[in-house]
């Protein structure tokens, strides 16, 4: 791959508002799933899950929680990431003992590590933690964004929604999640969407990009 690729996909995709219904070939959307994988996250802890979605009656249900928004039930699948509702140290100590698997070192090597983390668990109010989660949520969205233009998979990243219906119909409450966004992933309907050949729009480099 080269920068040139990456921009033409960038500039190719856009936030499709009409998909068409076609499915997308299960290889690219398990690329897309691996580059979200891939995504960096505060200490690498990775606070959320992806939810995959492929279920058109589940879709359909989905629907009305997201103002009835299209792409919703013609997607192939939705992603949604959703930031774990609460933070503890148990989760960091099965963090811990990943790396120590991994990479072959005692668990007691990161015990700074760890220490560094539920240091940030214990001093963050509970607000500011789902914040945070939240912030490494929309990283590996950005990801899954930009994969999906690679593979040339249209893409939609919606915040347009009831987080607590969505929560709710997919049982996040006892899962211990909250859903953040959707990616919604299929193909553009080019003759209804009335983006589809729309220019992009964005602030120029002189106004975006400040020199220190
Ligand atoms: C976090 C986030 C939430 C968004 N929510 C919605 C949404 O609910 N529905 C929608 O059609 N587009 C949504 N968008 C798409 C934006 O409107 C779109 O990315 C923006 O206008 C720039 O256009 P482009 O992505 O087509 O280049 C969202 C984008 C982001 C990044």
């Amino acid at each position: 791959m080269n920068n040139t690729n990456l921009i033409e996909a960038l500039e190719w995709r856009y936030a499709t508002k009409k998909m068409n219904g076609n499915e997308i070939p299960k290889e690219k959307l398990d690329t897309i799933l691996e580059a979200i994988r891939l995504a960096p996250s505060s200490f690498g802890f990775t606070p959320y899950s992806v939810v995959v979605v492929q279920d058109k009656e589940l879709q359909a249900k989905l629907l009305p929680l997201c103002y009835n928004q299209s792409q919703i039930v013609d997607a192939s699948a939705l992603l949604i990431f959703a930031p774990w509702k609460n933070i503890t140290e148990e989760q960091v100590d099965v963090y811990m003992k990943e790396i120590a698997e991994t990479r072959n070192i005692p668990v007691e090597s990161l015990n700074d590590f760890a220490n560094a983390i539920k240091g940030k668990i214990n001093h963050s109010s509970n607000e500011d933690l789902h914040t945070w989660a939240s912030k490494q949520a929309y990283i590996a969205l950005g990801f899954g964004l930009a994969a999906a233009a690679l593979e040339k998979i249209d893409s939609t990243p919606m915040e347009g929604f009831n987080p607590a219906g969505v929560n709710e119909l997919l049982g996040f409450n006892e899962k211990g999640l909250q859903a953040a966004c959707i990616l919604a992933l299929g193909y553009r309907d080019v003759e209804k969407d009335y983006l589809a050949n729309a220019t992009k729009v964005r602030r120029k480099k002189e106004a975006l990009f400040i020199e220190a």
